[in-house]
């Protein structure tokens, strides 16, 4: 049967699920317990790393090694593929603690994962999945654990969090297809060093939308779901320091762009890159690879999707 749970696939999302509460844990005790700092280092992106990071990949990669079932991470927070169980079934891409900057003003963050299936045909050659070959990506929302959740072909779903600890509650998100509650999310500080093109759709366009802006990818398209619109993470190319250019976008691929192109895609949205490929599309060169990115409401994608395509033919 198309999307049968198989017994695998249930003991690494009750490990899963299982770390998130973890992380949530952590998070409402981060004050007090002084865990709202940073730990003194910088990741593989060159980003410092908190605290809550640090606590939070090794919460996840716990989980994921008990449940016997991965047979590599890739986490936002390791340079290297962590390899788990050679016999394992599944690769999972994670983005331990998405928001960082949230942490130390106790304001929300996410935890953003994405899942592919090994080679059941043959040998496994280790390779960098697309999003389109992803299984089931998911997020969610710290504190309120929240639970968003895609099943490829299966719809994007979500689930509350119980007093009693249990996911409750499914149910179907699906995109608003109506203009009314539509938003546009980006870092409005950077809007002078996008693209031409991009500016020029933002100018023509942004007075149509409401406009929000947490600074969490997890957070920002939480809500994206919910009222539709746009968020969108374009690359900076004329920064006025230009050590500050990030040609490629800011957001990872695997762990943060392929993860919530999923989501929108089977809650009927869509997600394009910076050149303007699909993301689901786009086979990762690097684990760690940046990406351009625009997601959200179908219509409004293609449209900025058609001025990207445009500019760059
Ligand atoms: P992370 O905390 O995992 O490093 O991710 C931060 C990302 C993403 O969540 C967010 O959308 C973006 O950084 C915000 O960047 P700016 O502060 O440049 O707007
Ligand atoms: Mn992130
Ligand atoms: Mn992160």
């Amino acid at each position: 049967m198309k999307n049968s749970r198989t017994l695998n696939f249930i003991i690494l999302m009750e490990q899963i699920l299982n770390a998130a509460k973890s992380i949530q844990h952590y998070y409402n005790l981060s004050a007090i317990s002084d865990n709202i700092g940073e730990v003194g280092e910088i990741n593989v992106q060159g980003e410092k790393v908190m605290k809550l990071d640090r606590i939070s990949h090794d919460l996840v990669l716990h989980g994921l090694r008990e449940s016997k079932q991965v047979m590599e991470v890739t986490s936002e927070e390791e340079e290297e593929a962590i390899r788990l169980n050679k016999d394992g079934r599944y690769f999972l891409y994670i983005d331990p603690l998405d928001g960082s900057s949230n942490i130390k003003h106790s304001l929300p963050v996410g935890f953003l994962f994405g899942i592919a299936k090994r080679n059941l045909d043959g040998e496994e050659d280790y390779s960098l999945r697309a999003g389109n070959e992803f299984i089931a990506s998911g997020m969610f929302m710290i504190p309120s654990g929240i639970f968003t959740f895609a099943l490829r072909d299966g719809g994007c779903w979500r689930f509350l969090l119980s007093e009693s600890g249990q996911y409750v509650r499914p149910r179907r998100v699906v995109m608003p297809e109506s203009p009314k509650s539509w938003e546009l999310s980006y870092n409005v500080a950077n809007l002078s060093s996008y693209p031409d093109e991009v500016q020029g759709w933002l100018n023509a366009k942004t007075s149509d939308f409401a406009f929000r802006y947490a600074g969490s990818l997890a957070v920002d398209f939480h809500r994206l779901l919910n009222n539709g619109g746009m968020f969108l993470y374009p690359p900076i190319v004329q920064h006025k320091d230009p050590k500050k250019n990030r040609p490629d976008g800011k957001l990872r691929l695997m762990y943060e762009c392929a993860v919530v192109a999923l989501l929108a895609r089977e809650a009927g949205g869509f997600a394009v890159d910076h050149k303007g490929n699909p993301v689901l599309d786009v086979v990762p060169q690097n684990r760690h690879q940046r990406s351009g990115i625009y997601v959200g409401s179908t219509s409004v994608v293609k449209d900025i999707q058609a001025t990207i395509l445009k500019a760059n033919s």
